[in-house]
């Protein structure tokens, strides 16, 4: 195995060469952030992590680790453009005896750095500035911040302790400051407050309202806002004193939840075979899964989730239901389309399928035409201009 100075001279190499593609690629705009990416050693925040294997079946992570695979093939592994796992459902592997991972949530990894840098250039940091980042992790996008803007400039949260133990050590390792904080990032850091940035690399169901109050008029708050069911994607918000309003990005990028807001774990009462009243649907289940109408119907149905399974030994049926309100829509096949039965407080499926007719009406956009405006009184998404059509996001 090759001396610390032997991985060093390795390490700069690749990071020199993961900057040039990124810079090649359109994520890494300025040099003042290519310099951050050739700089952080990504590999201090990396000693261990999981990929996911492809081998077919059931979804499995397998340990990787420089004392198991190698050095050369770790450190190759740590600088590729991937976002690398390192925990599942909130618990810490055992690292003396890791094991592959099966049926089990990333809750939390190191974002791949196309991503990373592409925040960050939107972001829209300059000198003098500061920063409030929510998902630590580990820590890797907190020393990019570091090095640009200096140690005493950023404030990290994560709600984990023992993810924010490892950053800390991580980062100081690297030479690193910042201030560290354990606890929920939805409730921000007063004491840091007021910011001039916020940047947060999990995904909400709504902006949290210390945001609002703790970013300067002016400031920028970027984070991807969340459902259930997908992604709703990227949005950058400006703030303008007790309000603050902006667009989505073009794609959709994801982020794991915030931990505070997963999905409860029941999904509800299942209906029974007479429950509910029945329509012909105008569209099928495929709106709940292509892009810009699975989009739609997340924001229509904030508290839903679906499945589909045979019913009787029949056709497949997909089941839409809503835990919070007991609603659900249950969708099956006919000889010439679909069929729907709704019952419960909402009728989910005439809300979903409304909000796929209007996108159509607008000539299907793609998620930048919508933008979100949050106040302290209600946070809506709308399509096309703040007095556009509108739906609210969970509170
Ligand atoms: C995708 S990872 C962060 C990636 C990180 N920025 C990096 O570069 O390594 C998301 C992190 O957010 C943390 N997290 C989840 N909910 C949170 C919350 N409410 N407040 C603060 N951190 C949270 C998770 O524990 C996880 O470590």
């Amino acid at each position: 195995m090759a001396s610390e100075p032997g991985i060093e001279t390795a390490a700069a190499d690749l990071r020199r060469r993961l900057a040039g593609r990124l810079e090649e690629d359109g994520w890494l705009r300025s040099p003042t952030w290519r310099a951050a990416v050739e700089a952080v050693p990504r590999h201090v925040f990396l000693p261990r992590f999981y990929r996911e294997s492809d081998t077919p079946g059931v979804t499995t992570w397998e340990p990787v680790a420089r004392e198991a695979v190698g050095q050369e093939e770790w450190l190759r592994l740590v600088y590729t453009d991937e976002t690398w796992t390192t925990q599942f459902d909130g618990r810490d592997a055992d690292w003396r005896d890791p094991k592959p991972v099966s049926n089990a949530a990333p809750t939390s990894s190191s974002t791949m750095p196309s991503l990373v840098v592409r925040m960050l250039e939107d972001l829209d940091v300059h000198e003098g500035m500061n920063v409030l980042e929510v998902g630590t992790g580990t820590g890797y996008s907190t020393a990019l911040m570091c090095h640009r803007l200096g140690s005493e400039a950023v404030m990290s949260i994560e709600t984990d302790e023992g993810v924010a133990r490892r950053a800390r050590e991580a980062l100081s390792r690297s030479g690193y400051t910042p201030h560290l904080v354990v606890a929920d990032g939805r409730a921000g850091h007063l004491d840091g407050a007021p910011y001039d940035r916020l940047i947060a690399t999990c995904g909400f169901r709504n902006i949290p309202l210390a945001w609002l109050d703790q970013v300067l008029p002016g400031g920028v708050i970027l984070t991807t806002l969340r459902g259930w069911m997908r992604s709703l994607g990227l949005v950058k918000l400006i703030v303008t004193g007790d309000s603050a309003s902006g667009w989505f990005s073009e794609d959709d990028p994801s982020f794991m939840i915030a931990r505070q807001q997963d999905a409860p774990e029941s999904l509800g009462m299942i209906p029974g075979p007479d429950d509910g009243t029945e329509r012909k649907a105008t569209y099928g289940p495929d709106i709940l899964t292509s892009s810009g109408p699975a989009f739609m119907t997340q924001l229509a149905m904030p508290d839903a989730r679906f499945f589909s399974m045979p019913v009787d030994g029949g056709p497949d049926s997909t089941f839409v239901l809503d835990s919070g309100t007991d609603s659900f829509a249950v969708l099956t096949p006919t000889d010439n389309g679909w069929q729907v039965r709704q019952g419960g407080p909402r009728r989910l499926w005439d809300a979903a399928e409304s909000a796929v007719a209007t996108w159509e009406e607008y000539g299907s956009p793609s998620t930048a035409a919508f933008g979100v405006t949050v106040s302290h009184e209600a946070q809506v998404v709308w399509l096309g201009n703040p007095n556009g059509p509108q739906w609210p996001l969970p509170s």
